[in-house]
């Protein structure tokens, strides 16, 4: 574990003083990772109709999307909040592709006004949308008929999932998009979070461009997220082989672009892929107990902070610190890490090996870029955490402050 810890970027840097200097529990994001994930997904194919698309739902940090942006990101959102943050960010609606779910008119028509174009993923809302929107343009989300993820709670496709419209329903989107004069310019998918063999994603490709055949002059297909991240990464995880994905994806794309004619492009929508890996939490060790057999290591980590292991159970590596260096992995013991929130499943790691903790040790826990601050609360009343970005330079950057307690008042100021 320590040799791969020693390329990380947590490594290279005094964790306790940023600690004591920002408070804790703070996260930290590694601008050179994040760059060279971002590369990775916007040149996963070479090709001019080929692009990437960043979800600020794995990550609102503006200062981190507007490196996105800069690296040649598109931006998909899901709420007009996330199309007034990316907006922030400096992405114009020509570079927004509003992908919701179960929205209001008002929510279309917020989008509308700013020229971001709009995927509808039920009939329903697709007349809602050619109602307010005679003689625009829209584009469809298919429910391809299978799905991927890491948690039943994040397959997004498939049956029982409540995303996307059936293959069976193409004429119905055909006739109401008639009736309103709407032209169909694209559709996408997004089977799922987190896969790590693609081939449900490929077979989930085989499934869309089956879709975009029985549509005319498309102008994008969009192919959705779920690139996965090796989150045991101590345990033998390997990254998602890209040039496989490559290997397997390229020739579908070339052969449909080739039958279907026209200028058609493609996108993806990663996620947690740029962000997961460059993003880590520290946080304080406060206690350590013994109850009925089981021995805790209490921390200022809790449920508020990381809700991933609460949610889906899921699994982050965490590296222990003292006196700013790595604590040696000799004599590991089974511990159980626990949060500061008043509630038994505030639980960030059950029956973890751990070196020997005591009180003021500091723990790492990796690949928290994504779905970690944003899925944060003040759930206690507790602080949410301030982030830090270590710069190209090595620098330390404050993107985002701490919570201050009169934050917790703002919702009370009118
Ligand atoms: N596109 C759409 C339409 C989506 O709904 C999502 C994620 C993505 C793209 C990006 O998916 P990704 O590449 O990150 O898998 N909170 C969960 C993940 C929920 C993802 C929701 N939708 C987690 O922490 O694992």
């Amino acid at each position: 574990m320590n040799q791969m810890l020693q390329k990380h970027f947590l490594s290279q840097v005094d964790v306790e003083d940023l600690l004591k200097e920002y408070g804790s529990p703070l996260y930290v994001y590694d601008e050179k990772t994040l760059r060279e994930r971002v590369k990775e997904m916007v040149n996963l194919l070479p090709y001019p109709w080929f692009g990437a698309s960043c979800s600020i739902k794995a990550n609102s940090n503006l200062f981190l999307l507007e490196i996105l942006k800069e690296e040649g990101m598109d931006a998909d959102a899901m709420s007009p909040g996330e199309i007034y943050l990316l907006e922030k960010a400096g992405f114009d609606g020509s570079r927004i592709f509003y992908i919701c779910n179960n929205v209001s008119a008002e929510e279309m028509k917020y989008a509308l006004d700013r020229g971001i174009l709009i995927s509808v993923d039920s009939l329903s809302q697709l007349e809602m949308l050619g109602r307010i929107n005679r003689g625009g343009e829209v584009a469809l989300r298919f429910n391809p008929g299978t799905g991927a993820g890491h948690h039943e709670k994040v397959i997004t496709a498939g049956a029982g999932t409540k995303f996307g419209i059936q293959e069976n329903m193409i004429e119905d989107t055909k006739a109401i998009a008639k009736k309103y004069g709407l032209r169909i310019v694209g559709i996408n998918q997004h089977i799922g979070s987190l896969f790590l063999d693609g081939k449900p994603f490929i077979d989930s490709v085989k499934a869309l461009l089956r879709i975009a055949a029985q549509f005319d002059n498309l102008e994008f297909v969009d192919l959705g997220g779920g690139f996965g991240i090796p989150y045991r990464r101590f345990h033998g995880e390997k990254h998602l082989d890209l040039q496989e994905l490559r290997n397997e994806l390229a020739p579908l794309l070339l052969d449909f672009r080739k039958q279907y004619g026209g200028g058609l492009k493609f996108k993806i929508e990663p996620g947690r892929y740029p962000f997961a890996e460059c993003g880590a939490i520290l946080g304080t060790v406060h206690a350590v107990k013994t109850n009925y057999g089981t021995e805790y290591i209490g921390t200022d980590i809790g449920f508020n902070v990381l809700m991933r292991p609460m949610l889906y159970d899921s699994y982050h590596e965490i590296v222990a610190f003292r006196n700013n260096k790595i604590i040696e992995a000799r004599d590991e013991e089974k511990v159980t890490i626990v949060g500061n929130i008043c509630e038994t499943g505030d639980i960030l790691a059950r029956d973890r090996y751990m070196p020997p903790l005591q009180e003021g040790d500091v723990l790492g826990v990796l690949d928290a870029g994504a779905y970690g601050y944003v899925m944060s609360s003040n759930y206690n009343q507790r602080l949410r955490p301030a982030e830090v970005l270590i710069t190209l330079n090595g620098d330390i950057r404050l993107i985002r402050r701490r919570d201050t307690l009169e934050d917790l008042l703002v919702g009370f100021r009118f």
